[in-house]
């Protein structure tokens, strides 16, 4: 038996990599902090912001994307996909009795929350992403810490600390996946397959997928990882003028669309919108 995980395990300070630790004992809000005394407080809403010094020059996803996402995802049109990830996330952990999950570019944690359901209620998660937006609403999910945090940059998380990571729709930085995931443990990238939500690319003013991702990620998962098992998963959709707004604004065509106008275009269209979305999961494994 492994021993009881705590939510503040494997997490790192980013100013000089020593252990930070959840801070007991305090009123509310809660602080991170190091040996040296770097201090971390959450926010109001929970989570914390462990980027330092000038802010990152990538895009955040902003308050109205965010919730474009968090209304789409909750309303369950993408339940087939998040069953999916949790079934072969939780096959490759079934040995494991706390798993320590990391997820990527977390968004709202919609995936992460429905992982964490189906995995042992030992099971504790590290959720990051660079919206603050996101991480407030990530920062309710049971058993999670929320980290504002920069893919990009070496991740504020000690080595071989989780079990199994999932990058949903995110940027993949193989190195750093790699250096925080334990041999043996799992990955799971989720990307688009060329084809998703073409159907509706003209109304939703969807960007189209230039080529086929899949080796893409292999390349930038690199060396470290093998990949263990692709699948394919499409899923029929049939939406009202507002989940299709709400579904074009919590993509990329959120941060250049113009709301209004994308509005009314779906509203002229008829009260119901086919589409297909269609996901990609590729499993790897640490070597
Ligand atoms: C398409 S969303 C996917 C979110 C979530 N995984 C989901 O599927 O609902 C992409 C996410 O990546 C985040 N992101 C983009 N660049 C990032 C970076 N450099 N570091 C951390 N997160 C980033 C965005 O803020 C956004 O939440
Ligand atoms: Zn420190």
């Amino acid at each position: 038996m492994s021993q009881p995980v705590h939510l503040d395990e494997g997490i790192s300070c980013p100013i000089c990599r020593q252990g930070l630790r959840l801070q007991q004992g305090l009123a509310r809000p809660a602080r991170l902090s190091c040996p040296d005394l770097h201090a971390f407080d959450a926010a109001k809403q929970g989570y914390f912001n462990l980027l330092t010094g000038k802010g990152t020059s990538f895009r955040e996803d902003g308050s109205a994307m965010v919730a474009a996402r968090a209304a789409f995802l909750d309303a369950g049109h993408y339940a087939p996909f998040a069953q999916s990830i949790s079934t072969a996330l939780a096959a490759s952990l079934s040995g494991v009795a706390s798993p320590r999950i990391l997820d990527a570019g977390a968004g709202t944690g919609y995936y992460l929350g429905q992982l964490l359901a189906a995995l042992p209620a030992s099971a504790t998660a590290v959720a990051l992403d660079i919206s603050k937006f996101a991480m407030r609403r990530a920062a309710k999910i049971p058993s999670t810490l929320a980290l504002v945090w920069d893919l990009w940059r070496d991740l504020p998380l000690e080595d071989a600390a989780f079990d199994g990571l999932i990058n949903v729709f995110s940027p993949h930085n193989g190195a750093e996946f790699a250096r925080v995931l334990r041999p043996g443990g799992s990955a799971l990238v989720i990307t688009p397959l060329p084809e998703h939500l073409m159907d509706g690319a003209e109304l939703l003013g969807l960007l189209a997928i230039a080529e086929d991702k899949a080796a893409g990620v292999i390349e930038s998962m690199g060396e470290n990882f093998a990949l263990k098992h692709t699948s394919e998963i499409r899923v029929p959709l049939i939406l009202s003028p507002k989940e299709a707004f709400e579904l074009a604004m919590m993509g990329p065509a959120g941060h250049h669309a113009d709301p209004q106008r994308l509005r009314e275009r779906v509203e002229n269209h008829g009260e119901q919108i086919k589409l297909t979305a269609a996901f990609r999961i590729q499993e790897f494994t640490r070597n």
